[in-house]
């Protein structure tokens, strides 16, 4: 099984989307693996958004997700880093399609609720760099064996 990173913003978090966005994973089959409300350190939001150092746009990040609590899980099922891309939607909450958490939900980019790491090693970059091997948690989730064909 793969797993990813994702982490309800500081905006998320304020509008009170923590529930609705666990429950659209949850919904879809995936299974949650670990959790941690956090505000974050400086020090992990700069390695976290690394790519973007040099970006005019990076202080304004950097100071926005530091501004209130961030709630950082990991989540796990097959192809599970496309797939919740795929439920969070473009970056730019205007282009994101209906249906999608920043497309129901957001309108600017600097809001966009909810970060999901772009690739199967981002996903283990950021998976390490916020949480220990301990706080991960392996179980079977009972309907497994309806939600996958094989
Ligand atoms: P994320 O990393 O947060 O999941 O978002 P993403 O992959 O869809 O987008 P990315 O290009 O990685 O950008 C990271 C975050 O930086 C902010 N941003 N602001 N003002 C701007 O032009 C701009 N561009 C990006 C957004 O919060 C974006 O999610
Ligand atoms: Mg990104």
């Amino acid at each position: 099984m793969d797993r990813t990173f994702v982490m309800v913003k500081p905006d998320g978090v304020q509008r009170g989307l923590v529930g609705e966005i666990v429950s659209r994973l949850e919904a879809k089959g995936l299974k949650l693996v670990a959790a941690r409300f956090e505000v974050l350190p400086e020090k992990r939001v700069t390695e976290q958004y690394k790519e973007h150092l040099t970006k005019l746009f990076f202080p304004s990040l950097k100071k926005f997700i530091m501004g209130g609590p961030c709630f950082l899980m990991v989540w796990e099922g097959r192809d599970v880093v496309p797939i919740v891309r795929t439920l969070v939607g473009a970056t730019n909450p205007q282009e994101a399609a209906p249906g999608t958490i920043r497309g129901d939900f957001g309108i600017d980019t600097g809001r966009n609720i909810i970060h999901a790491s772009d690739s199967p090693e981002s996903a283990a970059r950021e998976i390490a760099l916020h949480f220990r091997p301990a706080e991960l948690s392996s179980y079977t989730r009972a309907d497994e064996s309806v939600i996958y064909e094989y």
